[in-house]
């Protein structure tokens, strides 16, 4: 939903064209955020011009703009401030105008990329107006561009800094946003900030830093801070420096050991993936931050004081690799992520999961077991393919804790502002940790005093940072729209997050050690359905890619997998295609079948078998001819229809099984139908705007 990027150099010369090259590279990482089109700006010839590039489509399109430029490509900055943008379009369709960066004016005095959704802009721009400021497009963003202009203009005989100046413009705003703020009146500074919409910053030096974390200024004072023993602990300051009364002047300076100002330079992004190639050290900013960063040094200011907020911001390590955000030799992210999957599953068990012992152990919810077993009833809460992990394991949730387990989609959960009680636990999964819908079914559920549990894929997250505990799922950074490799990984987080809760019950020992036993085959069984690619291939082509739509159909745990088969299907091959529960064919859904309505039944064995074969007489008494997920060693239904064989598991993971024929499947479709299978139309990886 829209990615962001920043560059600052100082002490560090470098030349135009390594600005323009780093500022479109750190926007193809963030495309998948969003791709309707994409925009920087630069300094110009002097530092009170700023150079605009935008442009409708992709990032590769302003690249190529942007290298068809008569500019001086070799001129050479020591210090030097740029921003850039890609755009998923909220107000105003994608067009050059409405592409981000937005200015104040013609002159380009201030420029923003933003992130987000203004609310409240229809009421700014209509004062503006009054004040006869015209607008050049139709987006919320331009107002906020505008209105800083307008303060600036208004309030010149104050001096104000640019962070006091970005300050008084937050204040006026309503709904959630990351900005970066550049401005020809303040050359080489930038300031950005942050409130709903994730945004970081990356800070690279030669020298070691001297400390490894910045204090925040609650507004103008000046006292020391102390970091609570908390912060100490948590990896906040460097071993020697123990627990010391912090002088802000340490903090702010980014001064190298020997005391000296050094080379520094700093990337702003709305992900870590952007980030990654130039610096593993960033800081994660927090809502209604606002960070000044100028010759050299990164301040960290709030926008009003408020006394719950933490007083110091950590420089934490990356923990990814780049060759994690490349495709390497993949066509696709989407098709790397899929056959990344034998290690992910590995990843997210990893240290977790003691085989030979069969025990389960979450650090993240070390603490509050007892709570939640306490609890009188446990939310999850989701959406989309996160929303299908929860259904998925759902039965065996309450199978071994015997806790009533309610699922909810975020937005639905809202709307009906579902009664929520101090004795709920609530567990919001998301794979980015940023999704609106659930950040807000979140703050909504801790402001009514229910424990919190996030389970994310993404360190540092909203979500991650904002629930009392949680799971990582540790899935490795998921940069294909559709998601594959996540929804594996939180399956197998929420069955452990089962298997964990439950093991205080000794009845359960013989199921629990059956289910351990059978995630150590996992990685094995799905490398196994992986090996089937071509014939899954074959199977698209000949069979499928002509269809117009497509019936999944499942019963038990395998609703969930026809219901994100589904999913994965219609979101990038656009065919039309409905994952239906198999228990209520006869209750309405059985009017679509003939011989003409392409279907897919899944019917690994497990208990629901013979269920699931009634609905096969009924697809086939109307002419249905379903292809069948089976077992590999189900032999009758091998010989008498079209079938997907895969290896089986413990029913409560034969959804994991499952889902990868569905994955590959879509896929292929995509593929031969042409759609740009990490760029689907529509769509965006992180869905930041409710
Ligand atoms: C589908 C897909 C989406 C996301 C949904 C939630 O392939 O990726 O349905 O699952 O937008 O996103 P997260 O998990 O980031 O909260």
């Amino acid at each position: 939903m829209c990615g962001i990027f920043g560059y600052l150099n100082y002490l560090v010369e470098r030349d135009r064209r390594f600005i323009l090259d780093t500022l479109v590279n750190g926007l193809s990482r963030l495309e998948y955020r969003g791709y309707d089109s994409a925009g920087l700006a630069v300094d110009g010839e002097s530092s009170d011009e700023t150079y605009i590039f935008k442009q409708v489509g992709k990032v590769a399109a302003l690249k190529k703009l942007v290298n068809e430029q008569q500019v001086d490509f070799e001129k050479a900055f020591i210090s030097h401030c740029g921003m850039a943008h890609t755009r998923w379009a909220t107000h105003g369709q994608p067009s050059q105008i409405n592409s981000h960066p937005h200015r104040s004016d013609a002159k380009n005095e201030f420029t923003i990329v933003h992130n987000g959704i203004i609310t409240n802009y229809k009421e700014i721009k209509t004062l503006l107006e009054k004040k006869g400021i015209t607008f050049e497009t139709d987006t919320d963003t331009e107002c906020v561009a505008k209105l800083t202009k307008y303060v600036y203009d208004t309030q010149k005989d104050q001096n104000l800094t640019l962070t006091a100046l970005v300050k008084l413009v937050v204040k006026e705003l309503e709904g959630s946003f990351a900005f970066i703020f550049k401005s020809v009146h303040f050359p080489n500074e930038v300031v950005c900030t942050r409130r709903g919409s994730p945004l970081l910053v990356g800070v690279k030096t030669a020298k070691k830093l001297k400390v490894d974390f910045v204090d925040v200024e609650f507004g103008n004072t000046t006292e020391n801070v102390t970091p609570t023993p908390a912060e100490a602990t948590t990896g906040f300051l460097s071993a020697e420096d123990g627990h010391p009364q912090l002088h802000r002047s340490q903090s702010r300076a980014f001064l190298s050991e020997d005391g000296m100002p050094q080379p520094i330079e700093f990337f702003l992004a709305s992900d870590a993936a952007a980030i990654v190639e130039h610096t593993k050290r960033v800081l994660y900013l927090e809502d209604d931050d606002i960070a000044h960063i100028a010759n050299g040094e990164l301040h960290i200011h709030r926008l009003r004081r408020d006394e719950g907020a933490s007083t110091t911001r950590s420089i934490q390590t990356l923990e990814i690799e780049l060759a994690e955000i490349m495709k390497g030799s993949f066509d696709h992210f989407m098709q790397k992520e899929i056959y990344e999957q034998p290690e992910s599953v590995v990843n997210t068990m990893r240290g977790r999961v003691n085989f030979e012992q069969h025990q389960v152990t979450l650090g993240g919810l070390r603490g509050y077991l007892p709570i939640m077993r306490r609890a009188r009833r446990i939310v999850f809460i989701a959406c989309g393919t996160s929303y299908h992990s929860c259904l998925a394991t759902r039965g065996i949730f309450e199978e071994l804790t015997e806790i009533p387990a309610q699922i909810d989609l975020a937005s639905d959960f809202l709307d009906r502002r579902t009664p929520i009680f101090r004795d709920d636990v609530c567990v919001f999964v998301s794979q980015s940790g940023e999704t609106a819908d659930t950040i807000l079914a979140m703050r909504y559920c801790l402001e009514r005093g229910a424990l919190c549990v996030g389970v994310t894929n993404t360190v540092g997250s909203s979500i991650s940072r904002e629930t009392h505990c949680g799971v990582h799922i540790n899935a490795g950074p998921e940069i294909g729209v559709a998601s594959t490799k996540a929804y594996t990984s939180q399956y197998i987080a929420l069955v452990m997050m089962a298997l964990q809760l439950s093991e205080d019950r000794i009845s359960m020992t013989e199921r629990r050690n059956a289910i351990i036993d059978g995630l150590y085959r996992l990685p094995h069984q799905i490398k196994e359905v992986l090996a089937q690619d071509a014939n899954l291939q074959t199977l698209a082509k000949d069979t499928l890619s002509k269809e117009r739509s497509l019936l999944l159909m499942g019963r038990g745990y395998q609703n969930a997998t026809c219901l994100e088969g589904a999913l994965k299907i219609k979101e990038i091959s656009y065919m039309h295609s409905e994952g239906i529960l198999a228990g209520e064919l006869k209750h309405g859904p059985l009017a679509l079948i003939d011989e003409n309505m392409p279907v897919i039944l899944i019917m690994t064995k497990d208990s629901l078998y013979p269920k699931v074969q009634s609905a096969l007489q009924q697809v086939t008494a109307r002419k249905g001819q379903p292809i069948i997920v089976c077992n590999d060693d189900d032999e009758d239904l091998q010989k008498n229809y079209k079938t997907i064989c895969v290896p089986q598991n413990v029913d409560c993971l034969q959804g994991l099984v499952n889902i990868l024929p569905l994955q590959l499947l879509s896929y292929h479709l995509a593929v031969i139908q042409g759609v740009d299978v990490d760029f689907p139309r529509n769509l965006a990886k992180s869905v930041t705007v409710e």
